[in-house]
C-alpha cells in the first residue's frame, strides 16, 4: 500500500488514480492522520499539494512520526515545501508565481528520473517555492525560475518535486510516479482480478459496466460463443461491450465445440447439461489464459467472479422449498465457483429487473439493450426442438430475426415481455408454385409477464402475424408453415423445451 496524505490539492485523487494504474493499492487519507492510527504499514508515502503556505501559522503539517517509518517519501508541490520546511530548509513566497507549463532540466542520476528524458515539460501551480534545501538534500531538477524543482536525499529515500506529475499536462508524470512507487518503494501489485461471463443481455452487461467503472481493466469479461446465440449476436455484443462501454473483453469462439457435443442429442435436459458443462469448461480455460497473461505482466491473480444475479434469484434460493419438482434446470455459472474457488460479486443482487433497466438508463446504456427480452443460457438449442444441427440453428435464427424485426417495426417490442421463434421437429406438406413441399414448421411465441413465473400469451395483431408469416415462409429456406402459440404458463412454459 502507498499512503497518500492529502493536503487539499485539487489533484490529489489523480495521484491515487495513477497509482492504481500500476496495479498498486493506495490509500488516500487526510494530511492530519496520525501515523500511529494507521491499520497498515505503507511501503511509501506521498505528500500531496495543497493551497496553504507552509510557513504560515495554522497551515497543516505532517505527523513527524512519518519519518520514523523509514519508508520512501515523495512530496509534491506543498509536499516538497513541507519536507524542506520541517527538515531545516527554507520556503518563501516567490516573486513570480508559476502556473502552467515549465521545462525542467534533470541533473544527476536520481532514481526518480531513471529512464526519463533530461528535459521534461511539466505542469506547475505554485506561489511559494523552496529557496534553501535542508542539509543532505541535493537538487535533481530545476527550471530557470525554480532552482529546486526537484530535490532528494537519496540515502533516506526522500524526494520532493515542485511540479504536478499526476496531471496529464506533465509529460512523463506517470513514469515518474511509477519510478517512485515501483522502483523506489518496491510496492507490488496487490490487486486481484475479477472475471465475469457476459452474454450480451441486460443483466450481465450492466453488471460488467459497473465492475469496469469500479476497477477498470482489473475486470475482464468473457463472452463465450456457444454457437446457439441469435443472429449477429456475438459480433454486436462485442462491439457494444468493448467499443461503446469500454469493457475489457475476450470473445471465445467455441461454437464448433458446443455444436459437436450437441450432435445427436434430442433430450432438452441433456442439451441444457451439455451446454452448461461445456460453458464452464470454456470459461475456465479462457480465465486461466487471462490469468497467466496477467501474472506475467505482474498484475495478480483472479479471485472474484462477477455474476449478474437479480433479487428474484436470491429470493428463490432462500425461500422455503418443499419437495418441489425441477421443471427445468436453468443453466447458470454456479458450477464455476466450485471449480475455480472464486468468490462471487453480485452487484445487482438486490434489484428487480425493472430496477436493473432503470440503472441501465442511468448509466446511459443503449435503450436497445436495456429493453432487450431475456434470452435463455442454452440459447437457440432449446428453441430448435429435437436435434440441434448447424442448419437447424440457422433456420431458427433467421426466422427469429424476421419475427423480432417486425415486432420492433410495429412498435410492440416493449409491450411484449419475451418473443422468439422455435423450430419444430416435424414436417408438413405444403405447395409452392406447382410443386408439393414437405418442410418444417416455425412456432412463434410471445408472452406478457412481469416475473416469468406465470405468463399470458400476447394478443398479436392479425395483420402483423400475416406479415411475419409471409416473410418467414418466403425468406427462410426449409420452412413452409408458421403457427402462433396460444398457450399460457402454466400449464405450458415460456420456452418449448
Ligand atoms: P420457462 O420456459 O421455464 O422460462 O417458462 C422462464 C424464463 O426462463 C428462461 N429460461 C432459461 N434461462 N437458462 C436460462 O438462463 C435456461 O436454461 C432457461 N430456460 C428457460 C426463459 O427464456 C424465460 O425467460
Amino acid at each position: 500500500t502507498i499512503l497518500i496524505l492529502d493536503f487539499g490539492s485539487q489533484y490529489t485523487h489523480l495521484i491515487a488514480r495513477r497509482i492504481r494504474e500500476f496495479g498498486v493499492y493506495s490509500e488516500l487519507l487526510a494530511c492530519t492522520t496520525k501515523i500511529a492510527d494507521l491499520s497498515f504499514k505503507p511501503k511509501g508515502v506521498i505528500l500531496s499539494g495543497g493551497p496553504y503556505s507552509v510557513y504560515e501559522a495554522g497551515s497543516p503539517h505532517v505527523d513527524p512520526a512519518v519519518w520514523d517509518l523509514k519508508v520512501p517519501v515523495l512530496g509534491i508541490c506543498y509536499g516538497l515545501q513541507e519536507i524542506c520546511h520541517t527538515r531545516g530548509g527554507k520556503v518563501e513566497n516567490c516573486e513570480k508565481k508559476e502556473f502552467g507549463k515549465a521545462i525542467i532540466t534533470v541533473q544527476g542520476e536520481s532514481q526518480l528520473f531513471q529512464g526519463l528524458a533530461k528535459e521534461i515539460s511539466v505542469w506547475m501551480s505554485h506561489g511559494d517555492q523552496v529557496t534553501k534545501v535542508p542539509e543532505g538534500f541535493t537538487t535533481i531538477a530545476s527550471t530557470h525560475t525554480a532552482p529546486f524543482a526537484a530535490v532528494e536525499k537519496a540515502q533516506d529515500r526522500i524526494y520532493g518535486i515542485q511540479f504536478h506529475p499526476e496531471v496529464t499536462h506533465s509529460d512523463l508524470g506517470k513514469e515518474l510516479l511509477e519510478n517512485f512507487v515501483v522502483k523506489i518503494c518496491h510496492a507490488k501489485s496487490s490487486w486481484t482480478m475479477v472475471v465475469g461471463a457476459v452474454s450480451g443481455g441486460v443483466d450481465s452487461t450492466i453488471a460488467a459496466k459497473l465492475m469496469s467503472m469500479a476497477i477498470g481493466d482489473r475486470f475482464h469479461a468473457i463472452l463465450v460463443d456457444n454457437g446457439v446465440m441469435r443472429m449477429n449476436e456475438c459480433a454486436q455484443s462485442k462491439v457494444l461491450l468493448q467499443e461503446h462501454l469500454g469493457i475489457n473483453l475476450t470473445l471465445a469462439d467455441a461454437s464448433e465445440l458446443f455444436l459437436g457435443r450437441l450432435k445427436g442429442v434430442t433430450n432438452p435436459e441433456q442439451k441444457r447439461k451439455i451446454i452448461g458443462n461445456t460453458f464452464i469448461e470454456v470459461f475456465e480455460a479462457e480465465a486461466a489464459k487471462i490469468e497467466k497473461e496477467q501474472e506475467e505482466s505482474g498484475k495478480g491473480k483472479i479471485e472474484f467472479l462477477l455474476q449478474g444475479t437479480l433479487y428474484p434469484d436470491v429470493i428463490e434460493s432462500i425461500s422455503f422449498k418443499g419437495p418441489s419438482a425441477t421443471i427445468k434446470t436453468h443453466h447458470n455459472v454456479g458450477g464455476l465457483l466450485e471449480d475455480m474457488k472464486l468468490k462471487v460479486i453480485e452487484p445487482l443482487r438486490e434489484l428487480f429487473k425493472d430496477e436493473v433497466r432503470e440503472l441501465g438508463s442511468i448509466l446511459k446504456i443503449d435503450d436497445e439493450l436495456v429493453w432487450r427480452h431475456p434470452f435463455p443460457g442454452p440459447g437457440i438449442a432449446i428453441r430448435v426442438l429435437g436435434e440441434v444441427t448447424p442448419s437447424q440453428v440457422e433456420i431458427a435464427r433467421k426466422a427469429d430475426y424476421i419475427y423480432i424485426e417486425e415486432i420492433k417495426k410495429a412498435g410492440l417490442y416493449r409491450k411484449i415481455s419475451q418473443a422468439y421463434a422455435a423450430l419444430l421437429p416435424v414436417k408438413s406438406v405444403g405447395v409452392m408454385g406447382d410443386n408439393r413441399t414437405y418442410e418444417q414448421v416455425i412456432a412463434l411465441r410471445a408472452v406478457e409477464t412481469t416475473d416469468f413465473m406465470t405468463a399470458d400469451w400476447f394478443e398479436m395483431p392479425y395483420a402483423l402475424l400475416k406479415k411475419i408469416s409471409s416473410r418467414i415462409i418466403n425468406e427462410v429456406d426449409g420452412v413452409n408453415r408458421v403457427v402462433y402459440d396460444i398457450s399460457s404458463k402454466p400449464p405450458a412454459t415460456i420456452e418449448w423445451e
